[in-house]
């Protein structure tokens, strides 16, 4: 879920629906706003989108006036989407008001015990709940918000950001963070202050921003300032200012037609930006201070446990084949969350790499503390500066793509697929896996790699055609061997999300013990057959899906000839290192799934049922 909120002297309404706008990625099953007037709040809430949300306020613009004003758009966990259980909530005296990202797990004890106190809900969610028991601490105690807000929290199992705000003391608003994100837009002189779950919303009114930690609750005061406190045990925090880096246009859409697009687009210059400082072409050399500082632990580990979700996992696979195959050293890749349930075997001979774009996916977070806990070293992989994960971790390597907004992650992909390279070549450099003239090589090639997914994109044209072909298929299969059967995971991952087609990755060989059983001539089958890797191999299997007539759209490097006059249609990519080809041959599915679902007028930046930063487990 996304908060925004706004407190100062301006309208309110316009800062907390373009915030709203720009948080959707973080879910958009149905959003709600607040708007005081100073002397009455306004509460309009709908299942649907940010711009359903608009609808109804246009129709009554009464609702848009006032300077104080909290907004938030909601990924459902209690509650199914719809107008009541959409935030903000009242509590039952209509005197406060709450937008909450997360979720209370005790909530059903609290409520019990708020309705014996006479309680009454309107509707499913956690969050009515958590302001009620504000409410009843408020009057129980005789306190103000602020105290309020604290003692409740300490009663409260869950996870949570919240901004609070109570119309007998319209000046001020209370935030709290555990587990989710919180940014504080500061204004100069304290004349007005911005809030919201990252500093997208604010970024063109001010650069200077306050991210809470976990467990820290915020009172923010209009011609005052910021007093910041432990949930805990109510201490004093000095809150430092950080200065944003971000500009309003990289979280534009830039002439696009959807962030995805754009995002697919921005790979050349975002891998060029990951290389940037790190790989220093002509000395040939690899510089990260961020590895170079552990270095021992790297090279001492028994073994890297590498843990994500999503596509970032599908990226901790090809790290898997790139630090096996470059350094040497055993590597497991876990789905954050069956590793964190597992009561896995970790040591402090353990380094554990934790892949995200966000920095704030819930069950990657509960890993990596579990794996601190276990004396392991853990190193970050983040896109997000600032992020939870990338606090959380000893050490760690941004992969400095700009911000993704498309849910279909694309461009964070292949930059962490470009760190975990990098990483690897200098582990294997390091620890003598490489010799000099292989990692020099490497380097070179690498090196070519934004120019060559540059010239790939030009390809659009042909994958459109051949989009329009399958695009009312079924199930699609995806095929790859070796680096590139990571690649086909996420080929499939990335049609489903956004076209809703049934897609499965597999690799190549392993087709004949299952899926071979769903191929006819309905099935489209996308395969990599890149020049270097198992070619001959990846050749026979394709000879075993045109004998059973299914359709093949392959992936080869160019010049190749032998798939070629197999295939039903052939997409080329330049010639490279096999290991590096993952970051090549994932461009053609991404522009496919994008088109397919464009095609099928989908909603391809926020498809259904999804969202980018999932703070939930
Ligand atoms: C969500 C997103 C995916 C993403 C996954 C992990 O499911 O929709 O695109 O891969 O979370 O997110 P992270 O931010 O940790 O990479």
């Amino acid at each position: 879920c996304g908060i925004s909120a706004y407190i100062g002297p301006r309208e309110a309404y316009p800062i907390v629906i373009n915030g709203l706008k720009r948080l959707e990625y973080r879910g958009y099953d149905s959003a709600g706003v607040m708007i005081y007037d100073g002397e009455k709040m306004h509460l309009t809430k709908t299942k649907g989108k940010v711009s359903d949300l608009e609808a109804i306020t246009d129709s009554e613009p009464d609702r848009k006036i006032g300077n104080i004003g909290m907004g938030h758009t909601r990924w459902a966990t209690h509650g199914v989407p719809n107008d009541v259980n959409s935030h903000p909530h009242y509590s039952q005296s209509g005197n406060l008001v709450i937008v909450h990202n997360g979720i209370i797990e005790n909530y059903d004890t609290i409520k019990k015990e708020l309705i014996s106190r006479g309680y009454s809900f309107k509707s499913d969610t956690d969050t009515e709940v958590l302001v009620n028991l504000i409410e009843e601490v408020k009057i129980t105690e005789g306190c103000k918000l602020g105290k309020a807000v604290q003692l409740a929290l300490t009663n409260v199992v869950g996870a949570y950001a919240i901004s609070v705000f109570d119309k007998t003391k319209p000046n001020e608003i209370v935030v709290a963070r555990l587990g989710s994100p919180i940014a504080i837009g500061v204004g100069e002189n304290n004349s007005e202050f911005f809030i919201a779950s990252d500093a997208s919303p604010f970024v063109e009114f001010t650069k200077n921003a306050i991210y809470l930690e976990d467990e820290e609750m915020a009172i923010i005061k209009l011609g005052k300032g910021i007093k910041v406190h432990k949930i805990m045990d109510d201490s004093r925090v000095d809150p430092t200012i950080q200065k944003l880096q971000m500009s309003l246009d990289q979280i534009e859409k830039g002439g696009y037609d959807h962030f995805m697009l754009k995002e697919i687009h921005e790979q050349p210059k975002a891998i060029t930006d990951t290389f940037r400082g790190r790989m220093l072409h002509e000395e040939k050399i690899i510089k990260m201070s961020s590895i170079e500082n552990h270095l021992d632990k790297f090279l001492n580990a028994n073994r890297i446990i590498i843990v994500a979700c999503g596509t970032s996992w599908h990226a901790g696979l090809v790290g898997e084949y790139l630090f096996e195959d470059m350094a040497r050293i055993p590597v497991e890749v876990e789905y954050a969350s069956e590793f964190r349930y597992r009561n896995p075997i970790i040591t402090n001979k353990d380094v554990v790499i934790a892949i995200s774009q966000s920095g704030e996916t819930a069950d990657t977070l509960a890993a990596i503390k579990l794996a601190k806990s276990k004396g392991a070293f853990v190193y970050g992989v983040c896109n997000v500066v600032g992020s939870s994960i990338a606090r959380e971790t000893h050490s760690g390597a941004y992969t400095h793509a700009g911000p993704e907004i498309g849910v279909a992650s694309t461009k964070a992909f292949t930059t962490q697929i470009t760190v975990l390279t990098l990483i690897a070549m200098k582990l294997g450099e390091a620890n003598g896996s490489l010799a000099k003239h292989t990692f020099e090589n490497y380097i070179s090639k690498m090196q070519l790699i934004p120019r060559q997914v540059e010239e790939l994109l030009k390809i659009d044209d042909k994958v459109k055609e051949i989009a329009e072909v399958y695009k009312d298929a079924k199930n699609c299969l995806y095929l790859g061997r070796g680096f590139n059967f990571p690649v086909a995971l996420e080929g499939a991952l990335k049609l489903k999300e956004i076209s809703y087609i049934h897609a499965e990755g597999y690799p190549a060989a392993e087709m004949k013990h299952g899926p071979i059983a769903l191929i006819d001539e309905n099935m489209p089958i996308f395969v990599i057959a890149t020049n270097r890797g198992h070619y001959e191999k990846v050749v026979s299997n394709i000879q075993e899906i045109k004998s059973r007539a299914g359709k093949i759209i392959a992936i080869v490097t160019e010049g190749d000839t032998t798939v070629k006059e197999i295939a039903d249609h052939v997409i080329e990519i330049p010639d490279t290192e096999e290991a590096l080809t993952p970051l090549l041959t994932t461009i053609p599915f991404q522009l496919l799934s994008y088109h397919i679902a464009v095609m099928l007028g989908k909603n391809v930046d926020q498809p259904r049922n999804l969202a980018k930063s999932v703070t939930v487990e």
